[in-house]
C-alpha cells in the first residue's frame, strides 16, 4: 500500500486552510493543521475522516514554537512532504488613519510567520533532499492597490521571497510554490464592505490549490480572468496604471 503523504497547513482551522486540509485528507494525505484557536482546529479534525487530520496549535509569530511544532509533527506523524504556510490576517487600512500598529502586526503574522515556518521545516527537508513549501500570498501583492496598505505589502514581500527562494531551492532539490488567490469567501473577507470582483467559494479555491500543488507549477493563481487583468495592470507604466486603477476601483 502506498504511504500517505504528510502535509502541514498553518491557518488550517478556518477558511482556505480548513477547506484544503479536508480536501487533502480525503485524497490520501495525513494532515497537520496549526493555528492559535484550538477549538477551530478540533472542528477540522472532527470533520475529516478519522485519523487523517491532527491538530498542532501554534502562533506563527513565535519562532521557537514553530520549531517545536515541526518537531512534534515529524515525531508523531513522520516526515513532512509539503508545508502550506497559509496563516494570515487582514486589517482594513486607510492612510488618513495611518498608524504603525497594523503594519507591525500584519508583517509579524503574514510575512515573519511564513519566514518562521520556513526556518522550522527547511533543515529537515534539506537533510532529506526533498520537500515542498508553499507560501500563501495573494493577487493583491502584484501591485500597490487602493486600500491595500500593510496587507498587500506583506503579500508582495512573500511573492518576492518565493521567487528568490526558487533559485536556491532548485539547487537543493526542493520545491517552492507561491499561491496567489483573488477574492475568496472566508472569515477574512467577511469584513470587507467593498465590492469584491470575481469572488469565489472556499471549496473552489481549495480545489484549484490542490490541483496546482500537484501540477508542479511555481505559481498557483486564480481565478483566471482576475489574474489576467491584474497581470496586465502589472505591466502598465505608472502614468497609465494610476488613472486606470482609479477608474476600475472608483477610488
Ligand atoms: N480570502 C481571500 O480572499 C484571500 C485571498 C488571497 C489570499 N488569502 C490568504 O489566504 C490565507 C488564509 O486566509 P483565509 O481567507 O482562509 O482567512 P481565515 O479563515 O481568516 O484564515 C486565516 C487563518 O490564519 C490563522 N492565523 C492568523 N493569525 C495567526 C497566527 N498568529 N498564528 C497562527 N495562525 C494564525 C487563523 O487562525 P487563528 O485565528 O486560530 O490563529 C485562521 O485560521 C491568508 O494568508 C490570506 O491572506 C486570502
Amino acid at each position: 500500500m502506498e504511504q500517505r503523504r504528510i502535509v502541514w497547513i498553518t491557518g488550517g482551522g478556518t477558511g482556505i486552510g480548513r477547506a484544503l486540509a479536508l480536501r487533502l485528507a480525503a485524497h490520501g494525505w495525513t494532515v497537520a493543521v496549526s493555528g492559535r484557536r484550538d477549538a477551530a482546529l478540533r472542528e477540522v479534525v472532527d470533520a475529516a475522516p478519522p485519523g487523517t487530520v491532527h491538530a498542532f496549535p501554534l502562533d506563527v509569530t513565535d519562532l521557537p514554537a514553530n520549531r517545536a511544532t515541526v518537531a512534534a509533527i515529524e515525531s508523531e506523524l513522520g516526515p513532512i512532504d509539503l508545508a502550506v504556510l497559509n496563516a494570515g490576517q487582514f486589517t482594513p487600512f486607510r492612510a488618513k488613519d495611518f498608524s504603525v500598529e497594523p503594519f507591525d502586526t500584519t508583517m509579524r503574522v503574514n510575512f515573519m510567520g511564513v519566514v518562521h515556518g520556513i526556518d522550522a521545516i527547511l533543515p529537515a527537508m534539506r537533510g532529506r533532499g526533498r520537500g515542498h513549501i508553499a507560501l500563501m500570498a495573494s493577487l493583491s501583492g502584484y501591485r500597490g492597490l487602493p486600500l491595500g496598505g500593510p496587507y498587500s505589502a506583506t503579500k508582495a514581500a512573500l511573492i518576492n521571497l518565493a521567487e528568490s527562494l526558487r533559485f536556491d531551492f532548485d539547487r537543493m532539490g526542493l520545491r517552492v510554490t507561491v499561491i496567489n488567490p483573488g477574492f475568496v469567501k472566508t472569515p477574512l473577507t467577511e469584513q470587507n464592505r467593498f465590492h469584491m470582483p470575481f469572488l469565489i467559494g472556499v471549496e473552489d479555491a481549495a480545489r484549484r490549490i490542490e490541483r496546482g500543488l500537484e501540477s508542479g507549477r511555481f505559481e498557483i493563481a486564480f481565478p483566471l480572468r482576475f489574474v489576467l487583468l491584474l497581470k496586465l495592470f502589472r505591466m502598465l507604466p505608472y502614468r497609465l496604471y494610476f488613472p486606470v486603477m482609479r477608474m476600475f476601483s472608483g477610488r
